[in-house]
């Protein structure tokens, strides 16, 4: 059965009413990332950030998956699919995909202040201020701040260096480690982008098609396509 791994972005929750980050109404159009997504600011204003995560979390539990999320669990019907996801909501969970590594982090989660791995669930949209961890330390967003590092990148760079196919969905490829993960797919591996923006594709040495097309719409006429060839 041919590996068929996907690099997911924002963009494919934008058709579920998810802001992006870099688009003209994204959310770094109206959050300072200094103010809201770096460990000083969970030190600085920690009220602050626990808020805007909170609002994040009852955006995502209110959001539902769209067409793109749930075209992608069709395509483990005939194909080994390993998605790797950018995004920290949970509608790849939620459309029914089985196998996914998120590379900053789950929202549905908090983690230790002390542990970047040790998590716990939250159920409901609301952190309260000052929940600790059973370790004894505050409890913050199981969220990847900008300057800290990406414990899951290692192994979503073996996952990118067995991909027999890549799919990359909604994601503007600005953003180190992660972007760098089109590097680790082996040259001769096709690469279907799905975006109908210019993501930056400078590094991807591999054939490329790109679907200039919303999620939405794109990606399960792609799905049809690697199914239909099959
Ligand atoms: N369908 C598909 N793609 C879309 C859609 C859509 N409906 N709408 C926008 N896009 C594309 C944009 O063209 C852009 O290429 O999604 C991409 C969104 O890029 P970003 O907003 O930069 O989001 P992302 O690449 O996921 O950001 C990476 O940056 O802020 C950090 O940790 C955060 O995980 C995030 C990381």
């Amino acid at each position: 059965m041919k590996r068929i791994v996907v690099l997911t972005g924002a963009g494919i929750s934008a058709d579920s009413g998810i802001a992006t980050f870099r688009d003209s109404d994204g959310l770094w159009a109206n959050y300072r990332i200094e103010e809201v997504c770096t460990p000083e600011a969970l030190i600085r204003n920690r009220e602050k950030v626990i808020r805007f995560y909170n609002e994040r979390r009852r955006e995502v539990l209110a959001a539902k998956p769209n067409a793109a999320h749930i075209a992608l669990t069709r395509l483990e019907q005939d194909f080994d699919v390993l998605i790797v996801t950018q995004n920290i909501d949970d509608l790849h969970e939620r459309a029914g995909s089985s196998r996914i590594t998120h590379l900053h982090g789950e929202i549905t989660k908090l983690r230790s202040s002390r542990d970047e791995l040790a998590t716990v669930p939250l159920s409901g949209w609301e952190q309260p201020l000052d929940a600790r961890h059973p370790d004894g330390t505050l409890l913050r967003p199981y969220v990847v701040f900008f300057g800290e590092s990406v414990p899951m990148f290692d192994r979503a760079a073996e996952i990118a260096r067995s991909a027999d196919i890549m799919i990359i969905v909604g994601t503007s490829l600005a953003v180190y480690p992660a972007a760098s993960l089109v590097r680790y797919v082996r040259p001769e591996v096709p690469v279907y982008l799905v975006d109908p923006g210019s993501p930056d594709t400078a590094y991807i040495r591999n054939p490329l098609t790109h679907i200039r097309k919303r999620a939405a719409e794109g990606v399960p006429e792609l799905v049809d396509m690697l199914l239909g060839q099959k």
